[in-house]
């Protein structure tokens, strides 16, 4: 069993590399993955380079070049509801592109013919991440991510993303990650933990919370990878 993690900027997959310390370097297609042995599983870890092209090259590099057979997003996110605070950690149900306006031809905004508006993450993945969460005794929070290649930093249009797709984050490639994984009919789980609240304060507090947050999704990652080779036996 092969199984890619990607994260976006270098700072969200260093705690995974720190944590699996003996790795392979490959380079491929413009980017740097880390291939780990680890139990009776390998793990390809790289981050994308911010935003949903970057993320759909490597989660399709993952795929078709190391030949990965399941993929985990772990990163950061903007907070859309009061509820979510710094450091808490979202589990993506589902993930939209809400930036995505081809309105003019009579779509609905995030919607791509012959694709979807919504993208599930896996449901087995999903199950497995919940247990691992109440066995550890996290507080996980499951909602609808939205992703799109605006750092969102404003009241106005946090409010357009929450009303629009009902989105409890926001971040900037799990949509595209879980667009590639549907095509490819590969199972696929987002996590995110909270570095701002994608208001106006959100470059500082994302500067500030980068890190502390990247760690608190990287650690569970973990985790649930434990758990994940546990079920393969
Ligand atoms: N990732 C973390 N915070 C974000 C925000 N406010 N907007 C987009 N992506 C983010």
């Amino acid at each position: 069993m092969t199984i890619g993690i990607i994260g976006a900027m270098r700072e969200e997959i260093t705690p995974l590399l720190e944590f699996y310390k003996e790795y392979e370097r490959i380079e491929a297609a413009g980017n740097t993955f880390y291939k780990v042995n680890y139990k009776q599983v390998h793990i390809i870890i790289a981050y994308s380079k911010i935003g949903k092209v970057h993320a759909a090259i490597t989660a399709s590099i993952m795929i078709a070049t190391f030949g990965c057979e399941q993929l985990i997003f772990s990163g950061v996110a903007g907070g859309l509801t009061k509820k979510l605070k710094v450091g808490d950690l979202v589990l993506a149900t589902s993930l939209c592109q809400h930036d995505v306006d081809i309105s003019a031809f009579g779509h609905a905004l995030g919607f791509i013919p012959e694709g979807k508006l919504f993208y599930e993450s896996d449901s087995k993945l999903h199950n497995l991440a919940l247990q691992v969460a109440k066995n550890i005794g996290l507080n996980i929070y499951e909602g609808i991510v939205a992703s799109g290649d605006q750092f969102i930093a404003s009241q106005e249009k946090k409010d357009f993303i929450t009303k629009e797709f009902g989105a409890v984050a926001v971040e900037m490639e799990g949509a595209s990650v879980a667009c590639v994984c549907d095509n490819f009919k590969i199972p696929c789980c987002i996590f995110r933990s909270i570095s701002d609240s994608a208001d106006g304060e959100a470059n500082v507090s994302f500067d500030e919370f980068l890190e502390s947050s990247a760690k608190v999704s990287a650690n569970f990652v973990t985790k649930l990878i434990n758990e994940i080779v546990a079920d393969l036996s």
